[in-house]
């Protein structure tokens, strides 16, 4: 979704940030574990106020956090007793924890530096189609070949026209496919999550890919993925 469409979730809060879960998720205890995240650096796009940055950050060297609502940066270290200095008027730092206030689909190398792992929860899936593109271009400007990737995705049905939207297997691997390898590891039917009660879904399925970049600098454009598709 578009940013005002943030701006104005993280002003009404309560429904409107339903996407907030009050618990580590457990795909990040079971992948990144403590010995995975001694001395890496985990970017965490779209971030939210995720407590999963707490979890990281007690064992990664570095958590970046990304996010364009200053709200929902602020709510983080509040409701985290975090004290933070900012060294600029766009960048909180507590420990080892850096929250930058920034679009990240403009976000530059040089204002992340090296980042060994991306930590993608409910970032990709809040995208509609037409911003996914320039959000996989920002990722793969960001990181490096040998880069790993936990992005966890939703998938269910009927559609809806608002985020999280949906996202199939099929898609994420025209999305990552070209430059990573990737592994569908975790894809749980949750028929209790309170989406399918909200909207009487058939099915949803909470997929959990395990990416590995091996190439830099080949994100499909759209019209290229048409035009696999067709041949
Ligand atoms: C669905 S929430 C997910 C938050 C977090 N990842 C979590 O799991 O709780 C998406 C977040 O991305 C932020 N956001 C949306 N567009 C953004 C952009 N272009 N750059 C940085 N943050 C953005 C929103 O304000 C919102 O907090």
């Amino acid at each position: 979704m578009e940013a005002a469409f943030w701006f104005d979730s993280w002003e009404k809060g309560g429904f409107y940030t339903g996407f907030h879960r009050h618990d580590i998720h457990p795909y990040v205890l079971k992948y990144f574990t403590p010995t995975e995240l001694r001395d890496k650096t985990v970017l965490v796009p779209l971030c939210g106020k995720s407590l999963d940055m707490m979890y990281l950050a007690a064992f990664a060297d570095k958590v970046i956090g990304v996010e364009i609502v200053e709200k929902a940066i602020l709510a983080f270290f509040q409701e985290n007793n975090l004290s933070y200095t900012q060294p600029d008027a766009n960048t909180y730092i507590a420990g080892n924890i850096t929250v930058l206030r920034k679009d990240f689909m403009a976000l530059t190398p040089e204002e992340v530096g090296p980042v060994h792992f991306v930590y993608d929860r409910a970032a990709l899936v809040a995208l509609p189609t037409s911003m996914r593109e320039a959000y996989l271009y920002a990722i793969d400007r960001l990181t490096d070949i040998g880069t790993q990737s936990l992005v966890i995705t939703l998938e269910y049905s009927p559609s809806l026209p608002s985020a999280p939207f949906s996202i199939s297997v099929q898609e994420m691997e025209d999305y990552y496919g070209a430059g990573h390898f990737i592994n569908l590891a975790e894809s749980p039917l949750l028929m209790q999550h309170g989406m399918v009660r909200r909207w009487n879904l058939e099915f949803l399925y909470e997929h959990g890919f395990f990416l590995t970049k091996h190439t830099n600098g080949v994100i499909l454009h759209k019209e290229e993925q048409e035009q696999a598709i067709c041949y």
